[in-house]
């Protein structure tokens, strides 16, 4: 049985995770940078990259040691080369080369997206290419078509502001702190969906893009004009936020080739009422549904090394220990590069 050590270090987790080709997480550990942040709203690049810096080693260390692996056991070290704040993604890509010539293993760059696209079948092993896949993060909210490891359609991105973006400004505004999601998560429970009016941009568009800064523009007015309960914001905002989200899918699932399966991945996909949304849409469409756990969904490093495990089992080859790290790296390099000042791949 292979096993892959994956480093996830792309923006505010350092991670580290040891997988066996029979989708068994051997071990993993992850530490969040919440603490460091916090204080300034979002995550500061040079804060992140010193606490991958510090943290990374002694974590792989204690991995190895769980897994109660040598390097040299390894099939492959499998690291985040990009897309993503560059120097976090410098540390764990550096590391991952010199594990893998002290190991002498294979190396595999890995895009920090392909992880997110593929974790679904870490988790699943039933689900079967190709699948829609909707990608939500902090960075970035695509609708991709998944046609194989290593090929992928994007069918949407955002003109704007990434979902994941658009619930940390929103928890800003509401004054909830970093990182947003669960915490808006959390306080729409109490609140009333339907008492705020807010706009729902590009719904019913005949162009297949997300936008959500017009959401966040108006989250803000509502929150000053002092009208609102907090919670009712909070629960208003989120229903918003799904039903663009569904409208697009819907326009997607019209303009795609069929397929069978409807996956949600990233870590906006870890909300529950998202993700009863989509199992909603699934069901009307006739589509299987699956989205990873939670803790597969916000980043991790089992994502990574599962990728790595995917792109070697296809034959797809192992990387040079030059290959760079790269702060930008679409996922469909021959996507149609859209309108819009804020589009992130
Ligand atoms: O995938 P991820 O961990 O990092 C990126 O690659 O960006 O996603 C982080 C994003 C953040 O914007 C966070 O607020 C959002 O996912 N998120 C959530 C939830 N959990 C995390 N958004 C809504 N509801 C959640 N439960
Ligand atoms: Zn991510």
């Amino acid at each position: 049985m292979g096993l892959v050590l994956g480093i996830e270090s792309s923006c505010d987790e350092t991670a580290v995770a040891l997988v066996a080709s029979d989708r068994t997480i051997v071990a993993q550990k992850i530490a969040s940078q919440d603490e460091e942040h916090a204080a300034y709203g979002g995550v500061v690049p040079e804060i992140a990259a010193r606490a991958h810096a510090e943290r990374l080693a002694p974590m792989i260390a204690a991995v190895l040691k769980e897994g109660r692996v040598a390097l040299a056991d390894l099939d492959a070290v499998a690291a985040t080369a990009g897309p993503g704040l560059i120097g976090g993604v410098m540390v764990g890509l550096v590391s991952a080369k010199a594990l893998a010539m002290a190991g002498e293993v294979p190396l595999v760059a890995i895009n920090h997206l392909e992880g997110h696209a593929l974790s679904p079948r870490l988790a699943d092993p039933s689900l079967e290419f190709p699948y829609a896949l909707l990608l939500v993060s902090g960075g970035h909210c695509q609708i991709l078509r998944v046609e194989g490891v290593g090929q992928y359609r994007r069918i949407a991105t955002t003109i704007d502001d990434a979902l994941g973006e658009a619930f940390d400004k929103t928890a800003k505004i509401l004054g909830l702190g970093f990182p947003g999601g669960p915490a808006v998560e959390r306080l729409a429970l109490q609140g009333d969906p339907k008492a705020v009016p807010l706009p729902r941009p590009l719904v019913g568009s005949g162009e297949p893009h997300f936008s959500f800064a017009g959401l966040k523009s108006a989250v803000l007015r509502a929150r000053e004009n002092g009208q609102h309960a907090p919670e009712d914001i909070a629960a208003s905002f989120q229903l918003a936020a799904i039903d663009c989200v569904i409208d697009r899918l819907r326009h997607a699932l019209d303009a795609i080739d069929p397929v069978r399966s409807l996956v949600v991945a990233g870590g906006v996909a870890a909300n529950a009422s998202v993700r009863t949304a989509l199992e909603d849409l699934a069901e009307n469409r006739g589509l299987t549904f699956s989205a990873p756990p939670p803790s597969l969904c916000t980043d991790n490093a089992a994502m990574i090394a599962w990728a790595g495990h995917e792109r070697l089992a296809v034959g797809l080859p192992a990387d040079p220990l030059d290959v760079a790290a790269r702060p930008r790296w679409p996922l469909d390099p021959a996507a149609e590069p859209v309108r819009g000042a804020g589009v992130k791949g």
